[in-house]
């Protein structure tokens, strides 16, 4: 008799046990990776997600153009031209701006490359802070792609010294970019 009471409390023990852990992997949030995407043409925006893809541990992905574009208006063909996003539920957009907008590879990549929801930040290296107006049309460009925006980040490269503007260190971006891994860890 004592040792069929034993037995029954040790299975008791072990549902419960078993019920706990399970409850527990469920509740468990779905962990995604994050994916830095950038282009880079003389190094600040390299320089910026390099730091911020250490901070984050993201993986990193650099856009290059592979075939310019046919005409005026048209989007360059970029390589790589599709990235398998399925392991990443964060990403982050990062270009320099060239004439108030994305550069033309990024938005190239928005295009070919549907976000489907996915939390994304904008990072942009910028001679000028760009004006809201500017901003919210680089914010349309990632909600078209379907992202999910949850913040914009802008890296100033000048800065005036003797009434001229002078560029800024690479040292002076990577700290930047530093500040700005933390606070896109807060909305992640
Ligand atoms: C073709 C071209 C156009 C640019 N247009 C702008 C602009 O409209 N506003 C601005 O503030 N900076 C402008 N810049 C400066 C770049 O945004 C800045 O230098 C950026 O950090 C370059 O990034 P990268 O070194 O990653 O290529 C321009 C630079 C180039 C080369």
């Amino acid at each position: 008799m004592r040792s069929k009471i034993i037995l029954w409390c040790a299975a008791v023990l072990l549902i419960a046990v078993c019920a706990g852990k399970l409850s527990a992997e469920t509740e468990k949030p779905a962990q995604g990776k994050t994916a830095v995407v950038y282009f880079s043409q003389t190094g600040n925006t390299r320089a910026a997600c390099e730091v911020l893809a250490k901070e984050l541990s993201a993986d990193i992905f650099e856009l290059k153009v592979a075939k310019p574009p046919a005409a005026k208006g048209q989007l360059p063909e970029i390589e790589p031209s599709w990235i398998d996003l399925s392991p990443y539920s964060f990403i982050v957009v990062a270009s320099p701006i060239w004439a108030a907008n994305l550069v033309s590879a990024v938005q190239a990549f928005l295009k070919n490359n549907p976000l489907e929801g996915r939390k994304a930040v904008i990072l942009t290296t910028t001679n000028v802070p760009m004006p809201e107006e500017f901003q919210n049309k680089h914010k349309q460009l990632v909600a078209d792609a379907g992202g999910n925006l949850a913040g914009y980040y802008q890296v100033v490269v000048q800065e005036q010294k003797e009434g001229k503007a002078v560029a800024r260190t690479q040292d002076d971006i990577r700290s930047d970019a530093k500040a700005i891994a933390g606070g896109i860890k807060t909305l992640m």
